[in-house]
């Protein structure tokens, strides 16, 4: 992992080499943001999305960002996965705080912090475990405070399995770090209705455009876990994992049917849009 190309507060270098303080507020209180920008060949997904998802949190979490700061780190880390596929990871931090306080100092300087990470995205189904989702109320804010995620996926792990499907109160939410589609019993393709419960998943984005005009097009809204044990497939999607089938789901009677030809069909119909996006990405 030494030579990962990085950048810190404009200057690039690689993740070795960077140093930041314990007084970072990211360090003490996770007052964070950030994003997860995928790279094929070289190429963007659906930047603009998921800068302008970046501008959001930032307004939410009322983060004065330059964004030209922004655009210019995430260039200059871009141009280190020339032809690669990969991911850039980028966080901005509201600052270091002279000494730990949990009001802060309006004069602090952001700090922004990314790296671009070379990888071939390869995965086979996964399984998940069932819970309840007992995450803040602002879960639309991609904030680099996920500890109910971090809690949840890591109990998920000791039973065997690397995700967690989330509920309140019976009603899907979402994954530990990726949004939740899947097919019920009358063949219809659901996920939840966004909210301040979930992340607008650039992904999920994607898959429901792609889907509209066909005969999966998505019923969005309040998906009650009990269609879980009648399902033939679920999936999860995200900027690293695409869509990714569960094998099963722990707690519920789910269990993935091998090569259901609606996903199969799904999946076509999601690579078909991802190349054109990647067709006009510069
Ligand atoms: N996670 N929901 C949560 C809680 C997530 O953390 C993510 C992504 C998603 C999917 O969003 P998108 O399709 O825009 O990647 C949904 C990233 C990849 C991560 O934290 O590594």
């Amino acid at each position: 992992m030494n030579d990962i190309p990085a950048i810190y507060q404009g200057k690039l270098s690689t993740l070795e080499e960077i140093r930041v303080s314990p007084l970072s507020r990211a360090y003490t209180f996770s007052d964070s943001i950030y994003e997860v920008v995928p790279y094929f060949k070289g190429k963007a997904l659906c930047f603009r999305e998921h800068f302008d998802r970046m501008k959001n949190s930032a307004h939410l979490m009322d983060l004065k960002v330059d964004f030209e700061s922004v655009s210019s780190d995430l260039y200059l880390l871009s141009e280190t996965l020339a032809e690669k596929d990969g991911y850039i990871y980028y966080q901005i931090t509201r600052g270091i705080d002279p000494i730990r306080s949990h009001l802060y100092q309006d004069d602090l300087e952001l700090e922004r912090f990314g790296y671009a990470m070379p990888s071939n995205f390869s995965s086979s189904p996964i399984g998940a475990m069932l819970c309840d989702d007992d995450r803040w109320g602002k879960c639309n804010i991609k904030s680099t405070s996920l500890l109910g995620n971090i809690l949840a996926m890591n109990k998920a792990k000791s039973l065997g399995c690397n995700e967690v499907v989330m509920h309140r109160e019976g009603f899907m939410t979402e994954a530990g770090a990726s949004n939740v589609f899947y097919f019920n019993e009358k063949g219809q393709v659901r996920t939840s209705a966004l909210s301040e419960n979930i992340l607008p998943g650039i992904t999920r984005s994607i898959l429901i455009d792609a889907l509209r005009d066909t005969p999966y097009r998505v019923k969005e809204g309040s998906c009650s876990i009990k269609d879980f044990n009648d399902s033939p497939c679920i999936w999860l999607t995200s900027s690293t994992k695409g869509l990714l089938p569960l094998t099963h789901l722990i707690e519920t009677d789910y269990k993935l049917q091998e090569n259901f030809h609606g996903f199969l069909d799904v999946v076509e119909l999601f690579n078909s849009a991802m190349q054109l996006h990647l067709a006009t990405s510069k």
